[in-house]
């Protein structure tokens, strides 16, 4: 399979942010192919998926570069999932784990409509699975992930049958 070829943007760099994790940066894609990242994201969902969705919940903080650009090109409401103490009004939280060490996050009330999940990058698939949870615990209803780079070998995300949408998938 022929990767996306947005793919050469990223930087792969060797042991950061410690010994052993291969760190997929994002930086020279966001700076040189911001407009083209976005519009080839949009085009994970059909426009019939877009009109279904009323709106896209980013995860703090590489989530929210893109859930709220999406938000903006399809005229849709931005929700944050935020890391603790950041959030004023908070209904529920839920515990995570990441690739390296454990987080926490932090949602307000939802009111029962459909979201979409945005983030960067799947690696454990811990943070969408945390996040899909505590969507359901606030009251939304997720009816679909999206990502930028997909760690396949890393990755068995899975949620309710639901799987991550990527562009960009890596086996190592
Ligand atoms: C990174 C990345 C994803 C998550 C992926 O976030 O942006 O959100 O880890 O890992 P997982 O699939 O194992 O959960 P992180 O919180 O490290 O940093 P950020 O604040 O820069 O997004
Ligand atoms: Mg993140």
């Amino acid at each position: 399979m022929s990767q996306h070829p947005l793919a050469q943007y990223l930087d792969a760099v060797p042991d950061f942010p410690k010994q052993g994790i291969l760190f997929q940066d994002i930086s020279p894609l966001l700076k040189t192919h911001f407009k083209e990242t976005i519009d080839a994201m949009s085009g994970l969902f059909t426009e019939a998926e877009w009109a279904e969705v009323d709106y896209l919940v980013g995860i703090e903080s590489r989530g929210f570069i893109f859930a709220s650009a999406l938000a903006y090109k399809h005229d849709k409401g931005f929700i944050k999932v935020r890391k603790p103490g950041k959030l004023p009004n908070v209904h529920s939280s839920m515990e995570y784990g990441l690739e390296y060490g454990s987080d926490k996050l932090e949602m307000q009330k939802g009111d029962g409509k459909k979201v979409f999940l945005f983030d960067d990058l799947v690696a454990t698939g811990g943070s969408l699975q945390a996040t899909m949870k505590l969507c359901e615990k606030v009251g939304y209803e997720v009816i679909g992930i999206g990502c930028l780079v997909d760690l396949k070998a890393l990755n068995s995300f899975e949620y309710n049958g639901m799987k991550a949408r990527s562009l960009i998938q890596f086996d190592d």
